[in-house]
């Protein structure tokens, strides 16, 4: 089997096979959700080639803040450097390669290589003397620097020289998220899952609410989703939508609808309705922390979310009080890590603005459901009995967005679409 240059080894001939073998309509055959050819074919052709949701600014708040990802082969430093910015580097030692960061999280002036110590500093220079002794200056031995952008205060990193054009996402999140004070943020508090499913299970997971009524008794509370497709609720649903709409064009901000459709290829930032008398995304629609971003500088509630959601592994539910990050890691074919993060205003004071007990259960309820399912799914679709079904039309159509999207890079054969059908 061929090696791609990212190191993952499968054969192009036998992945264009297994895509040619999919039927519209549908979820993936069973290879795409068991298989390890077919995770390495995504690791090389997604994961290495795609914007990747790394963290929140805010998690390395102060100069010499540093904080680590491991993804596939690769291992990434992200660290605040003495002049504020953000930079990120490749988790290996430019003398024999020992992977120098081992905690998560850190904070200091310099990096020492566990092996011979070797340190760098935060913009990624070598420190050590080298000219003399080994016959290479220190200047030519800097930590290989990782592609990083910064949308409105949530970090992407690419681990390809080249990877898929990015401007145009930044462009359309930034000017929805920077109403959700991302950058003045801080993280109250984090939940890590290893879910037993393959990557794209909990990724099709997200991107239907078909399964909500079923699964998720908190969250259809509070949400639309639900009575956008049920016929006698149409009308409310869109009454409720326009008072919305109208509500946030005062407000300045963008507007939306009660259907969540992508905004663009692989990407969308999506401003929803709350239910009527909802302020915030809590088991009870009540607020659970102070205002954030533009609703804290109009020290008024929008009674909306931002939804935003970037292929591969990134989803976010912003309310105007706080916001629900989830960060999807592959593991292998069957499974996946998934953390999920909850950030309020950096001024917040646990215990006197804002209690866990009131500000987690909504997303880690809901969260913690679909992880439920999600393995529910991943057994199903190991099965030899296993046969694709249908997909609902009404219901099931970003589902099918996001496999077609899949399927597109993983054979190269699909354009990139500048846009999707609204
Ligand atoms: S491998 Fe890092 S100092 Fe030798
Ligand atoms: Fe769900």
């Amino acid at each position: 089997m061929p090696a791609a240059s990212s190191g993952y080894r499968y054969d192009p001939n036998r992945v264009a096979a297994l895509v040619d073998s999919y039927r519209h309509g549908g979820p993936l055959p069973r290879a795409f959700y068991v298989d390890p050819e077919i995770f390495q074919a995504d690791m090389d052709r997604i994961w290495s080639r795609y914007w990747l949701y790394a963290g929140h600014a805010c998690q390395i708040p102060r100069p010499g803040d540093w904080m680590t990802w491991s993804i596939g082969h690769d291992s990434i430093v992200l660290a605040r450097g003495p002049d504020g910015a953000i930079r990120a580097f490749h988790n290996t030692c430019r003398h024999r390669g020992a992977r120098f960061c081992t905690a998560e999280r850190g904070h200091g002036r310099a990096f020492a290589c566990p092996y011979h110590g070797w340190s760098y500093d935060l913009e990624g220079r070598l420190l050590t003397r080298t000219q003399a002794d080994f016959g290479v200056p220190e200047s030519q031995l800097g930590l290989h620097p990782v592609q990083l952008r910064n949308t409105a205060g949530i970090l992407w990193i690419a681990l390809a020289d080249d990877p898929v054009p990015f401007d145009a996402a930044h462009a359309d999140l930034a000017a929805r998220l920077r109403h959700q004070g991302l950058d003045d943020a801080k993280l109250a508090v984090g939940r890590r899952y290893t879910v037993g499913a393959n990557w794209k299970l909990v990724f099709e997971n997200n991107r239907e609410c078909y399964h909500c009524p079923v699964a998720h008794p908190e969250y259809v509370k509070g949400t639309y989703d639900v009575q956008r497709s049920v016929p006698r609720h149409v009308a409310e649903v869109q009454r409720q939508t326009e008072l919305a709409n109208a509500h946030f064009r005062a407000l300045g901000i963008d507007t939306g609808d009660a259907w969540s459709d992508m905004t663009g290829a692989f990407w969308r930032a999506h401003r929803t309705p709350l239910m009527d008398g909802w302020k915030s995304q809590s088991l009870d629609g009540r607020p659970v922390a102070p205002l954030m971003g533009t609703f804290r500088d109009r020290n008024t509630w929008s009674d909306g979310t931002l939804r935003t959601t970037v292929f591969p592994n990134f989803w976010q539910h912003a309310s105007d009080d706080h916001a629900v990050a989830t960060r999807i890691t592959p593991v292998d074919a069957a499974r996946c890590i998934v953390d999920v993060w909850w950030f309020v205003h950096k001024d917040a004071v646990e215990g006197r603005d804002y209690d866990l007990a009131s500000l987690m259960p909504f997303w880690q309820r809901t969260s913690e459901q679909d992880w439920v399912i999600c393995e529910a799914n991943q057994l199903g679709v190991s099965s030899s009995r296993y046969v694709p079904g249908p997909y609902s039309r009404s219901l099931e159509q970003n589902v099918q967005h996001f496999v077609d999207w899949y399927l597109g890079e993983l054979s190269g054969r699909a354009p990139q679409r500048a846009e999707a059908a609204a």
